[in-house]
C-alpha cells in the first residue's frame, strides 16, 4: 500500500512574514494527520526558515531546483550538498517552468536527478505534456521520452528513491484540471513504463498529480488507483486550502 504524499510548490512567492503565517497555519492543520506524508518546497532563501519552523513536525521541506554540479564556479547555482546542509528531504526536478523558461533539457533534468539521489535527497521528477501535444495525441510519447532519460540512465534502484509528478502543462496555474480519468490514464501509463524496468519498484513508486489541484477536486483525483498524492502550486500558498488537500489525502 503506497502512502499518499502531498507537497507544496511555493514557486517564487513569499516573504519571511507571510511564510511564517502560512507555515503556522499548515502546521496546526496537519499536526493530527498521521496517514499520509507532507512537504513544502520553498525558495532557497527560506530553507533555513522552513527548517527551523518544521523540524520535528510531520512536514518535510525541500527546494524547487538544484544544480547538476557538485561545486564550482557556477554563479547563482545551488548544489545538492547545500540542500542537505539544511536537512531538505525533497527537491523538485524538471518542473515544466524550469524546462520552458530556463531551457532545461531532458538530459539536464536526468543529470540533476542523479545528483540529487547521490546526495541522499528525494527528487520529485516532473513530466507532462503541453496542450498542443495533448491535442495532437502524443501525450504518452512525450511522457515516455521524459521518463526514459531517468529510466535509462539511473536505473531501478535510483528510481525507487524518487517520486514522479505528472503535471500536464496546460493544467498548471490555469485553473483547468485534468479529469480524474485523464490523470489516472497517464499515471497508469507511467507505472507501466517503470514496471518494464522493475515491477516491484513500479508498484511502490509514488506518482503525484500536479496542475490546479484544489480542495474541490483533490478527493476525486486522490481516489484514483494510481494517483498517490499531489504537487500543489497555487493552493499551497493558502494554509486552509493546502490543509484541506492534505486532509483529502488521509
Ligand atoms: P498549480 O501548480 O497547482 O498552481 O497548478 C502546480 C505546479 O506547478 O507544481
Amino acid at each position: 500500500m503506497r502512502r499518499k504524499l502531498v507537497v507544496g510548490n511555493w514557486k517564487m512567492y513569499g516573504n519571511l512574514a507571510r511564510n511564517k503565517a502560512l507555515l503556522e497555519g499548515v502546521l496546526s492543520g496537519v499536526r493530527e494527520l498521521r496517514n499520509a506524508d507532507y512537504g513544502v518546497c520553498v525558495p532557497y532563501p527560506y530553507l533555513a526558515q522552513a527548517q527551523s519552523m518544521l523540524q520535528g513536525s510531520n512536514i518535510a521541506w525541500g527546494a524547487q531546483n538544484v544544480s547538476q554540479n557538485e561545486q564550482g564556479a557556477f554563479t547563482g547555482a545551488v548544489a545538492a550538498g547545500m540542500l542537505v546542509d539544511f536537512d531538505c528531504r525533497y527537491v523538485i526536478i524538471g518542473h515544466s517552468e524550469r524546462r520552458a523558461l530556463f531551457h532545461e533539457s531532458n538530459d539536464i533534468a536526468a543529470t540533476k536527478f542523479d545528483t540529487a539521489i547521490k546526495a541522499g535527497l528525494t527528487p520529485i521528477f516532473c513530466v507532462g505534456e503541453t496542450l498542443a501535444e495533448r491535442e495532437s495525441g502524443v501525450t504518452e510519447q512525450v511522457v515516455a521520452r521524459q521518463l526514459e532519460v531517468i529510466l535509462n540512465h539511473v536505473g531501478a534502484q535510483a528510481v525507487a528513491k524518487s517520486v514522479i509528478a505528472y503535471e500536464p502543462v496546460w493544467a498548471i496555474g490555469t485553473g483547468k484540471t485534468a479529469t480524474p480519468e485523464q490523470a489516472q490514464a497517464v499515471h497508469a501509463f507511467i507505472r507501466q513504463r517503470v514496471s518494464q524496468l522493475d515491477a516491484v519498484v513500479a508498484q511502490d513508486l509514488r506518482i503525484l498529480y500536479g496542475g490546479s489541484m484544489k480542495p474541490g477536486n483533490a478527493a476525486e483525483l486522490l481516489a484514483q488507483p494510481d494517483i498517490d498524492g499531489g504537487l500543489i502550486g497555487g493552493a499551497s500558498l493558502v494554509a486552509e486550502e493546502f490543509v484541506a488537500i492534505c486532509r483529502a489525502a488521509q
